[in-house]
């Protein structure tokens, strides 16, 4: 696992990734449980190289490579790695630059991640460079409509607060909730820039999935094809 150079700013989980793997251990093991099992449900089975792109910690790889992948992630938290190597093959990379050749790679699995990546279009554009035609990109994050800084839980209830239309790194909000978010912030991005986002990189999107038990949707599920 080699060191990336981040100039000035290292990684925002770098600081936090010992709390983040205990926060998914624990608190948080329902909601990793319901990511993982709704990225193998939009990934489904198959065989060659899926690459987790930005996998933190790893968390999802078991599941994944009980479909028949071969399962490689991706992150530029040397931190958070460190709990990935237990879990899968891991390199330091940046999403938006992988070291990794076009059309090489037979699926791209992603999480939660374009509330963290600085520039979501790169990324997708990266993740769409380097699938082999025909190629699965399965994406799962937390629903940008409903769970957001704006989006204050009341219960059952959603109170919506201004400010959903721009995207932008927040640390605070209504929203924000005690998780990570306050730890590392979010980029907030609209629906609307999460989709099209796939759609300029010419991925083909083949189904949008909304799901939750709860009143309101509480993740988003993305499966393209290149
Ligand atoms: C919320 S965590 C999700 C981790 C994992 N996918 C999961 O579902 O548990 C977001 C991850 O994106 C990573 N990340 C942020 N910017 C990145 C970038 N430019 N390239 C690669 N990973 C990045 C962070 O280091 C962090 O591990």
């Amino acid at each position: 696992m080699g060191r990336l150079d981040q100039g000035a700013q290292p990684p925002r989980y770098d600081a936090h990734a010992d709390w983040y793997e205990r926060y998914q251990q624990g608190a948080a093991s329902g909601h990793t449980k319901r990511t993982a099992e709704a990225l193998s449900a939009a990934l489904g089975p198959g065989a060659g190289i899926c690459l987790d792109v930005g996998c933190g910690t790893g968390v999802h790889a078991p599941r994944l490579r009980s479909l028949g992948w071969q399962v490689v992630g991706v992150d530029l938290s040397h931190a958070q790695l460190r709990h990935a190597v237990g879990r899968l093959p891991v390199a330091v990379a940046d999403a938006a630059a992988l070291p990794v050749r076009t059309a090489s790679v037979d699926a791209i699995s992603a999480s939660l991640i374009h509330t963290d990546v600085d520039d979501w279009a790169a990324v997708v554009q990266e993740a769409a460079r380097v699938l082999h035609p025909g190629g699965s990109f399965a994406y799962v994050v937390v629903h940008p409509c409903f769970v957001s800084p704006f989006a204050e839980r009341m219960d059952e209830k959603l109170l919506l607060h201004p400010g959903y239309a721009e995207s932008g790194l927040r640390f605070a909000g209504p929203g924000i909730g005690s998780g990570i978010r306050p730890k590392v912030g979010v980029w907030h991005r609209p629906l609307a820039s999460v989709l099209n986002g796939v759609t300029a990189t010419g991925l083909r999107i083949v189904s949008v999935q909304e799901l939750g038990a709860s009143a309101h949707p509480d993740l988003l599920v993305i499966h393209a094809r290149r």
